[in-house]
Parts: structure tokens; C-alpha cells; sequence
């Protein structure tokens, strides 16, 4: 019977004391859990009928993620439905952004719209004295989800890497290329590195308030770090993010931390050695042979990587798809998941069958 959450207490890594009966702490451990935990990126959201219903009570997508009572229910709402292996905190990558001051509005249909922040002078805005007040609500959801959650179901907390959030806080928008943040990065470096530099300081405070709160595990999506050639990937990826996890460690030494470096190619290697995440997120485009081979001297988890669209047709795309990741991925320690979010145009009934496809373990 389940008591709580998605816990049925049939978890085959009961007796692993690192663990703690989290599936999906066990890729952690150097070992190939088989059938592999799985969650998807943006599990919470507007596929789910019942997340449309909270978040049209919640008013908007800011009050949702401010809201502790609120963003508890949508974080819980995917893994009661599926039975995944982790809940993901609900909140956005852009809530760093809104803590540090700067002002931000998600508007239908549009996507985030934020003040945009172009030069040095105009970081003066900013005011990083507000953010413990603004993080409190957050670290509030993380402990509620932590508190109705079975042990055997993993939480996960996140935030947006420096270089991705800032893209966002100095386009004022999403951008194909990020060109705004490029430009003043190459034409002011040391102004920019400033950015960086609180964002990565900000984002430090964030996960260990989350970790400190209940979360088990980290993510880091950086989402456009494919944007960047070789020097400035190493100065507004690999740099900051290494600083961010080394300061995430210092005051939670145990906790593991994936790093998501969208679009990464072959800098995935300098990636995960120099910035040391214990896991790597595999993009859609990458196969998972080509990921493992490139970090083949680093013990890092590998994570990913069914196209979201493959789950939006389901049928044989779906199902070749996760067949084909299975057997890229047996003998590794691996976590399923998708190559980046989840769409939502996806029908709630592909993601019950991708579960069920994962669960069955095929090709032994
Ligand atoms: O994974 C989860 O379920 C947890 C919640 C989560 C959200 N955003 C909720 C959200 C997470 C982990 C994110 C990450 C995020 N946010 C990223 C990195 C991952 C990626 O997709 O590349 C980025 C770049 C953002 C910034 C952002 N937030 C954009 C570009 C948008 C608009 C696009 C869209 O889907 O509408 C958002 C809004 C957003 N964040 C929504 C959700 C559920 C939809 C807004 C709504 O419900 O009205």
C-alpha cells in the first residue's frame, strides 16, 4: 500500500546505506541500477491538466513559484501520476534573476520578459542584500515536498547556470543565439564577469538553502551553453560552474550535482573534469556512446536522452526511441530522461507509456 507519494516500498536498493533507498541516488554509487530511476526534465507544467487547474488558481507563474502550498502540490502532482523516481522542485531558472532585484514577468503564450541589464552601470540595480527574503518561500516548497515524499522517491533541486541566466537578464528574453550577452561579454569582459560572478555567488546560496531544505540531489541547467566558442566556454561555463559546485560542496559535501550543459559537444570532457559534477545531462543531439566515450576518465553519471518530440508522436517513435537509449545505456550508471523539457503539447498517456517501457527494462 502506498502511504506516501509514490512509495510502495519495493525499491531494490533498500539496504544501500549511501542511498537510503533512493533509486535514484544509486547511478551515484558507480553502480548500473537496471531498470535505470527515471524523471523528465519540466515534469511539472501545462501537459498535466491538473497543473493547469493550480496554476490558474495561483494567479501568475511568479505567484505559483513563490507559493509554497501551491508549488508543492504541482512539484508532487507529476510523480503521483507516473510514479517517478525524483520529484524536481517546482520553481524557474529565472527566479535567481527576480531575487537578486531585477524586474520579471512570464506572460502567456510569450515566455519570460525581464528589465534587461546591459552594462555594468546598470547592474547597480540589482540589490543582492533581497535575496534571502525572496529564496525563504522556495526553501519552504522543498521541505514540504521533502516531508510528504517516500524516501524511496529522490528530490531534486536546481537552478539555471550563470551563463544561461544571464543570457536571459541582459536579452530581457530568450534568444536563439544569445548575442546581446555575447557581445557585452566580448566587449567588456571584466563588467560582464561581475554578472557572473553574483549570479554564481547567488546560485551558491540557492541550492545549499534547497539541500539544507530537504533536496537530495542537484541539477545545473545551463541550456545554452552551446552558444560559446572554446575561451569563452571555459570563462562562462566551466569557471563559474565549477565554482559553483566547489562552493555548493564545501557546505554539503555529499550531495551529488548534475550538470546540464545543453549543446555542449565535445567540451562536455573539460565540462565535467574541470567543474567535477557527478553527472552529466546528454542532450538530444548527442548520442549517449559518443557522451560516454568522451568522459570515459571521469566517473560521472550519464543522464538523458529521448527527443521530446518522440514522446509529443508516442507510437513507434516512442518506442523505438527509449529502446534505443537502453541499449546504449545498459551496464552504466545511468538516469533516464529526456534530452531537454518536456513539451506542452505532450499527451499525459505517452509519458504513463515511456514509464512503463522504461520500467520493463528492455534490451536485458
Ligand atoms: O522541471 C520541472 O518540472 C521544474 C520546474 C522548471 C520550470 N522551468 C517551470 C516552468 C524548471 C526546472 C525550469 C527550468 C528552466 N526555466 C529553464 C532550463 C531548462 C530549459 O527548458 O532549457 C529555462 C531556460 C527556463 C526559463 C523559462 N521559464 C522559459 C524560457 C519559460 C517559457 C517557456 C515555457 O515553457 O512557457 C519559462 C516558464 C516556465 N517555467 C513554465 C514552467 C512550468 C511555463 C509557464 C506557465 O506555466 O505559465
Amino acid at each position: 500500500m502506498m502511504d506516501k507519494t509514490g512509495g510502495d516500498g519495493s525499491s531494490d536498493a533498500g539496504s544501500e546505506p549511501l542511498t537510503d533507498g533512493c533509486r535514484l541516488l544509486v547511478p551515484f554509487t558507480g553502480r548500473a541500477l537496471w531498470p535505470p530511476p527515471i524523471w523528465l526534465m519540466r515534469q511539472a507544467g501545462r501537459y498535466l491538466p491538473e497543473y493547469r487547474e493550480v496554476r490558474a488558481r495561483a494567479g501568475s507563474f511568479l505567484d505559483l513559484c513563490y507559493s509554497p502550498e501551491l508549488a508543492a502540490e504541482v512539484t508532487l502532482q507529476p510523480v503521483r501520476r507516473f510514479g517517478f523516481d525524483a520529484a524536481i522542485l517546482f520553481s524557474d531558472i529565472l527566479v535567481v534573476a527576480h531575487a537578486l532585484g531585477q524586474r520579471v514577468e512570464f506572460r502567456d503564450g510569450e515566455g519570460p520578459r525581464l528589465e534587461p541589464i546591459r552594462s555594468a552601470r546598470e547592474l547597480q540595480r540589482l540589490d543582492p542584500q533581497g535575496v534571502g527574503q525572496r529564496f525563504g518561500p522556495v526553501f519552504e516548497t522543498v521541505a514540504r515536498v521533502r516531508e510528504r515524499l517516500s524516501p524511496a522517491v529522490g528530490l531534486i533541486g536546481f537552478c539555471g547556470g550563470p551563463w544561461t541566466v544571464a543570457s536571459y537578464m541582459v536579452a530581457g528574453h530568450g534568444s536563439a543565439d544569445q548575442a546581446d550577452a555575447r557581445l557585452w561579454a566580448y566587449r567588456d569582459p571584466a563588467g560582464f564577469q561581475s554578472l557572473i560572478d553574483l549570479l554564481t555567488e547567488t546560485s551558491i546560496a540557492y541550492l545549499s538553502g534547497q539541500v539544507a531544505a530537504g533536496a537530495g540531489l542537484v541539477q545545473v541547467f545551463d541550456s545554452w551553453a552551446g552558444s560559446l566558442p572554446q575561451c569563452e566556454f571555459e570563462r562562462w561555463v566551466v569557471t563559474p560552474t565549477a565554482r559553483l559546485v566547489a562552493g555548493l560542496k564545501a557546505r554539503h559535501p555529499m550531495v551529488p550535482v548534475i550538470g546540464f550543459p545543453r549543446g555542449a559537444g565535445v567540451h562536455a570532457h573539460r565540462y565535467v573534469s574541470a567543474a567535477r559534477v557527478d553527472g552529466i545531462g546528454c542532450d538530444t543531439a548527442t548520442p549517449i556512446a559518443a557522451l560516454r566515450k568522451c568522459v570515459a576518465d571521469c566517473p560521472a553519471v550519464i543522464q538523458g536522452n529521448l527527443d521530446p518530440v518522440a514522446l509529443v508522436a508516442g507510437g513507434r517513435a516512442l518506442r523505438d526511441g527509449v529502446e534505443h537509449i537502453l541499449g546504449e545505456a545498459r551496464d552504466l550508471p545511468f538516469i533516464f530522461n529526456l534530452g531537454h523539457g518536456i513539451l506542452p503539447q505532450t499527451p499525459p498517456e505517452h509519458v504513463a507509456e515511456l514509464v512503463a517501457l522504461v520500467r520493463r527494462g528492455e534490451p536485458q
